[in-house]
């Protein structure tokens, strides 16, 4: 079986400036919370969240659960379309908790409002967005993203974390590759 190559993605992030600003969240999250008498969990969405998600929970001193969810928006290639399914749901409660989400990208904020709408539902104490990148120009629903790794112009990016037709995830830099 023969495989095709990737495309070259151009570096637009580096792997040193991702682990620096990885650090940077993880100090800014301590602070956030080093005061709630709550249980954290953080929430990450599969499957872009993952590498993001391993190295910041390793900069958060507090005690806290790893939770993931897959959703899907209905829609194809690299836009997302208003309405979520999900795939796969929590494997704990968030009741009284305080709940983080981890996201990789945050682009029209359509994805992260209709998650937030379904988590509310279950009482947790507070829900808060963390995002390793957000493209600001592109947004259609505002989302209160609580910490924000990244801004970046209106491209398709991928790498750490960030696919192109699942592929590209694997990068530990962010990259363009020119679609
Ligand atoms: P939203 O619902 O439009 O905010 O889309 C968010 C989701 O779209 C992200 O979780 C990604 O899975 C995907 N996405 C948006 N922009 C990009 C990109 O530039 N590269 C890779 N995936 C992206
Ligand atoms: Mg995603």
């Amino acid at each position: 079986m023969t495989t095709t190559p990737l495309k070259h993605a151009q570096v637009l992030i580096s792997e040193q400036e991702i682990a620096q600003k990885v650090q940077t969240l993880g100090h800014a999250i301590n602070e956030h919370y080093k005061n709630s008498d709550k249980e954290l969990v953080l929430v990450g969405l599969l499957r872009g969240s993952v590498l993001f998600m391993a190295d910041l929970c390793r900069t958060i001193t507090k005690p806290h659960e790893l939770d993931f969810m897959t959703v899907s928006s209905y829609g194809s290639g690299t836009v997302s379309s208003g309405e979520i399914k999900i795939v796969q749901d929590l494997g704990s409660k968030i009741h009284n908790k305080d709940v983080l989400i981890v996201e990789d990208i945050i682009d029209s904020g359509r994805t992260l409002s209709k998650v937030i709408e379904v988590l509310q539902t279950r009482n947790p104490h507070s829900i808060e967005i963390c995002t390793l990148v957000s493209k600001p120009s592109r947004r259609e629903v505002d989302v209160a993203v609580k910490f924000l790794g990244f801004e970046v112009p209106d491209k398709f990016i991928v790498g750490y974390g960030l696919d192109y037709n699942q592929q590209y995830r694997h990068l530990p830099y962010i990259g363009e590759i020119g679609l």
